[in-house]
């Protein structure tokens, strides 16, 4: 009897028939009659189970899933080990609420993310449940702890929903149309974006500008320098477009924060736990922030935000911040989980399968009219698609062809930014899911460009 498909590729999709199938349908039509129509779906997928990088529908297609539930599964779904310690915690202890109550788990990974931490410093942490109130809790530390109410963000910036990390975001209109006002004191620069740099410079004759626009226009007008709690920076630009700044923008950074009394937050919450091949996207280029927002991949799935800070800034009374979910101890437990397979592994796989495609994308500028950038660091990887490669003019209706297309032939991926397909799958990655990626990415591109 010859082998069936699932036994030749067993790590590889399987579509079998017309997307999305009979139950897939179903679910999404209950879906449209209650879910908030405020979520933002690209193509129908109704996933059922997750193993590693793949996704089953179902109806039985499997998917190559280079999103990571929009990289959060930094082990992969459902990582044996992950699910283990879930397990075990869960039978054991599910809750007890760390704002009024002492429990291990806790402890040990607030140890664990102040050692690996960027910088050799003392670190104290607070727990929340997510990205925004990692970012909510960073936002709230710098202006207790210099008395200091403005706070510097960048455009194209992405920190969450909540009204104050809201506040920072500046990324599409929609997500703050109708919501205000927001909270006062926000100010925003323009990110290093070299690809389509936002004040007309070239590389070589770059006078980190970006900077130079805090420096000369922010501290001197709308945020003086004695009322600027912090400058809050994503290390890479997630969702407007996976930019990497060159190392000269930190080195800036660092030295204006530094020079006025500034704080320098990191939103690391999509660009760290291993992502881009080191722990953090600090790490890159060597450096420090005062505060680290924290969340996404550091849990392999199960909500846990986390506000990393340097020990002496973190001396709020109690009762000054919390939250009861916060740093759950089931969280906690998958957490310390997750950092120790990224430590023994997965980082350095990370790396790995990050510079193996980076290898072959590289060429993709030269081989593709409309493939302008393509960039990244590790598994955090964006390619940008534009109309023609010399007017860089965007190109976001093939951006969305290309993802559709990818779907079809069960390769999961996301947009980001205007016109760029964002990769961030799992660091479980391997060599043969990274090839097929490859191919379809290549021969989705053919077809859509033709
Ligand atoms: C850089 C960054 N910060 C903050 C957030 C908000 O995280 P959450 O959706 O968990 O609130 C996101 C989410 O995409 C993000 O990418």
């Amino acid at each position: 009897m010859g082998k069936t498909l699932d036994q030749v590729r067993p790590d590889l999709p399987i579509i079998n028939g017309p997307l999305p199938g009979p139950r897939a349908r179903a679910v999404i039509e209950r879906d449209e009659r209650v879910v908030s129509p405020s979520y933002t779906r690209c193509y129908p997928l109704v996933a059922e189970r997750g193993e590693g990088a793949l996704v089953e529908d179902v109806d039985g297609n499997r998917f190559l899933d280079f999103n990571a539930g929009i990289a959060v599964v930094a082990t992969g779904h459902c990582h044996p080990r992950v699910v283990k310690a879930v397990q075990e915690q869960a039978a054991r202890l599910m809750h007890m609420s760390g704002t009024d109550f002492y429990y291990e788990e806790m402890v040990a990974l607030a140890e664990k993310l102040a050692e690996i931490a960027p910088g050799d410093m003392a670190r104290r942490v607070s727990f929340g449940n997510s990205g925004a109130e990692a970012i909510e809790g960073s936002i709230k530390l710098a202006r207790w702890s210099t008395k200091r109410d403005k706070i510097i963000a960048f455009y194209g910036s992405f920190h969450g929903r909540t009204l104050g990390a809201l506040s920072l975001t500046a990324r599409k209109a929609v997500q703050r149309a109708g919501f205000g006002p927001l909270i006062p004191g926000v100010v925003h620069a323009p990110y290093p974006n070299c690809y389509r740099c936002p004040v007309g410079q070239k590389p070589e004759s770059c006078a980190v500008e970006c900077v130079g626009f805090i420096e000369n226009t922010l501290l001197k007008t709308v945020a003086p320098p004695e009322e600027t709690a912090a400058i809050v920076v994503e290390p890479v630009q997630g969702e407007g477009g996976y930019i990497v700044p060159p190392r000269i923008f930190f080195d800036e950074l660092a030295r204006v924060a530094s020079q006025h009394g500034i704080l320098l937050i990191f939103d690391e919450v999509q660009s760290g736990m291993g992502r881009t091949g080191r722990m953090w996207a600090a790490d890159h280029f060597d450096a420090v922030p005062d505060i680290i927002a924290v969340a996404k991949g550091i849990a392999s799935g199960l909500p846990l935000g986390a506000t990393v800070a340097r020990a002496d800034l973190m001396t709020w009374p109690p009762g000054a911040h919390a939250s009861t979910f916060g740093g759950n101890p089931v969280a906690c437990a998958a957490a310390l989980a997750t950092i120790a397979l990224l430590e023994e592994e997965l980082i350095s796989n990370a790396a790995r399968m990050g510079a193996y495609l980076m290898d072959r994308m590289r060429e993709w500028p030269h081989r593709f009219a409309q493939v302008g950038d393509v960039r990244g660091l590790g598994l955090m990887i964006g390619i940008e698609l534009v109309r023609d490669r010399e007017t860089r003019e965007k190109a976001p209706q093939l951006r969305d062809r290309v993802v559709q297309m990818a779907f079809e032939r069960g390769l999961l991926v996301l947009g980001a930014g205007d016109n760029s397909l964002r990769l961030c799958p799992p660091l479980v990655i391997t060599r043969e899911q990274c090839a097929f990626a490859l191919e379809t990415l290549e021969e989705c591109l053919t077809a859509a460009i033709a």
